[in-house]
């Protein structure tokens, strides 16, 4: 549902920052009702910087942004304002209610749906000027049975997706022919488009570049197919964030569909990828709400599974795995931590729903109500750190896309315009 109230730019400062920043009010609670100190600030401006490094990347190619699971967990609307200002061609979710709630919040940009799965709701496609992805015979059957109710006149437009090797959806290159010929007894629906999904694209070395090759060259044979049956789509693409950035291969074709870059992570190796700076959008920030020393040899959290080795002290800070903390980077503690007065503090003993713990001995001056970063950069009187989400995410076994798309809704959304 859209919130007419989230557009509105509110003066109000964030808490513990250096310098005044202006903030957006949240799209799920207001500021004077986040009483937790704990929320996540989207940096719009590094928002907007990758986007204008992926256009450069990707020259004359349009640059799709994918913004599904609400636009990575950073809150799909506001993001999804945010490009358009800065001049996206256009957006692809998975979902059809993603692309609905677009739609609700303004978005006029095309939307193309991926998922594939509409449902009852062909209808709803067509009411919301979005563009279907399709593979097979009862897509057709159902979007022009759509169209008779609606009375709709103008041609609909779908992107035909084609399974090159991702094993998951699409219709198979052998039975393309097939699919064009039964599709062209539906004048009403136009093929715009024709996509693939690349398997590999972040693969690392000769092994990702052969896959997208071979990926690409079935693409290629498909196309073909399409131009045989007198189709000549204006978009045909295939590549991912890793798809474009991947220096040995061209994957750009006409469109390109990056979505983790958009928020700052490029993936795969970094030898493998054309050179690109992107800035972290997200930032998850809580602060101490209480403060201990503990003996040598005390117990911290559930299971006592860390112990204190010296006279300690521990800061508890309300941001847990029911915020979408991965509770697994408590249990390989020699790498995990949250930035404290710009430094790092160990997290110490499992992460609970609600609470972790961290120790904040080698932080002079640590007190209540100090700014803590689980995610993103700090800055204070011992110096400037970042938390990056790769970094979690290596911390606690799972991949930078798992980790954004975590972040639950218990957690206000702050928008940042440095
Ligand atoms: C079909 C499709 N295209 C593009 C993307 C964007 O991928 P990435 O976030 O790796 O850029 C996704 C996301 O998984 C996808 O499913």
């Amino acid at each position: 549902m859209s919130n007419p109230a989230a557009d509105r730019a509110s003066s109000v400062n964030s808490v513990n920052s250096e310098r005044s920043i202006r903030v957006l009010k949240p799209r799920r609670a207001a500021p004077e009702a986040a009483v937790r100190p704990t929320r996540a600030e989207i940096d719009l401006a590094a928002l907007r910087h990758n986007l204008r490094a992926l256009k450069r990347v990707a020259g004359d190619a349009r640059v799709w942004s994918v913004l599904k699971a609400d636009g990575y967990g950073h809150g799909a609307p506001a993001v999804a304002r945010t490009l358009e200002r800065a001049g996206i061609d256009g957006v692809a979710v998975a979902l059809l209610e993603e692309a609905i709630e677009l739609r609700d919040a303004g978005i006029r940009a095309p939307i193309l749906v991926m998922g594939g799965y509409y449902g009852d709701a062909y209808e709803e496609l067509l009411a919301h000027d979005l563009v279907p992805v399709v593979y097979h015979e009862g897509h057709f059957d159902a979007l022009a049975r759509a169209t008779r109710t609606r009375g709709v006149s103008d041609r609909v437009l779908v992107h035909v997706k084609i399974d090159t090797g991702m094993g998951r959806l699409g219709v198979a290159p052998e039975q393309l022919a097939s699919l064009l010929e039964y599709a062209a007894a539906f004048p009403q629906i136009k093929i715009d488009g024709l996509m693939t999904h690349l398997a590999c694209a972040d693969v690392a070395g000769e092994e990702g570049a052969q896959s997208i090759r071979a990926q690409l060259a079935e693409f290629a044979r498909a196309r073909a197919t399409a131009a045989a049956h007198g189709i000549t789509p204006r978009y045909v693409h295939a590549a991912n964030t890793a798809g474009l950035l991947r220096a040995s291969v061209d994957a750009k074709l006409d469109a390109v569909r990056p979505g983790i870059a958009l928020f700052g992570v490029a993936p795969g190796a970094a030898e493998d990828r054309v050179a690109i700076e992107l800035r972290q959008t997200l930032k998850l920030r809580s602060e101490i709400v209480a403060l201990r020393t503990v003996e040598a040899g005390a117990g911290i959290g559930y299971g006592s599974t860390w112990r204190a080795a010296r006279k300690s002290v521990i800061a508890t800070v309300p941001v847990g795995y029911a915020d979408g903390l991965p509770r697994s980077i408590s249990e390989r503690r020699a790498a995990s931590a949250m930035l404290v007065r710009g430094k790092r503090a160990p997290i110490v003993g499992v992460l609970s729903m609600d609470l972790a713990t961290i120790d904040v001995t080698d932080i002079a001056g640590a007190r209540l109500r100090d700014e803590v970063v689980a995610l993103g950069t700090q800055r204070g009187p011992h110096g400037e750190d970042t938390i990056r989400v790769e970094d979690l995410a290596r911390d606690a076994g799972l991949i930078p896309w798992d980790v954004m798309t975590s972040i639950s809704r218990r957690v206000p959304r702050f928008y940042r315009e440095p």
